[in-house]
């Protein structure tokens, strides 16, 4: 039992992709921190009830657990399956203020759940494209299918 519990999760590694169904994205901004984060938390504020799903998708049940300056700490839970990931973003000024990185990492919290259709990059793309972000100046993207599950076939209308 334990032993092909471990050959599953070593050919995993070997397979690609993080062993817990997370993902890491780093974008960058042309535009100063404080409006990257005045556009985030008000669109994890806005997706807080199920309305937001009526059509389907994902873009809703979010919830704001802790916003600083610096950091954003939230929760999305999946409509219907009642699954939980958690949100992390740091966000961090440069280029004299002019410019924001922002490193959003979101993990699913049960450890079994290695395959995810890219829900944990659509969490975190889905507050980006909502907000309106991905339009912002100097918008950029930068992650890959090893920092997050199954990213290249994620529709994040779906997921
Ligand atoms: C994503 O899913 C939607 C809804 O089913 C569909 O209309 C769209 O074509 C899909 N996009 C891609 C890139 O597969």
């Amino acid at each position: 039992m334990w032993t092909s519990a471990l050959l599953l999760l070593c050919s995993h590694l070997i397979s690609a992709g993080p062993l817990h169904a997370q993902c890491k994205v780093d974008w960058y901004f042309g535009i100063r921190c404080e409006d990257v984060y005045e556009a985030l938390v008000s669109q994890i504020k806005a997706w807080r009830t199920m309305s937001s799903c009526t059509t389907g998708g994902q873009r809703c049940l979010y919830k704001l657990k802790s916003a600083s300056v610096h950091f954003i700490e939230a929760e999305h839970t999946r409509p219907f399956r009642r699954h939980v990931d958690n949100i992390h973003i740091r966000l961090a000024a440069f280029r004299f203020f002019t410019c924001c990185h922002v490193s959003a990492m979101s993990i699913s919290q049960t450890w079994y759940a290695i395959k995810d259709h890219g829900t944990n990059y659509c969490n975190l793309y889905n507050l980006m494209e909502g907000s309106g972000l991905t339009e912002a100046r100097g918008y950029r993207e930068v992650t890959s299918d090893f920092l997050c599950t199954q990213r290249s076939s994620a529709n994040c209308t779906i997921y």
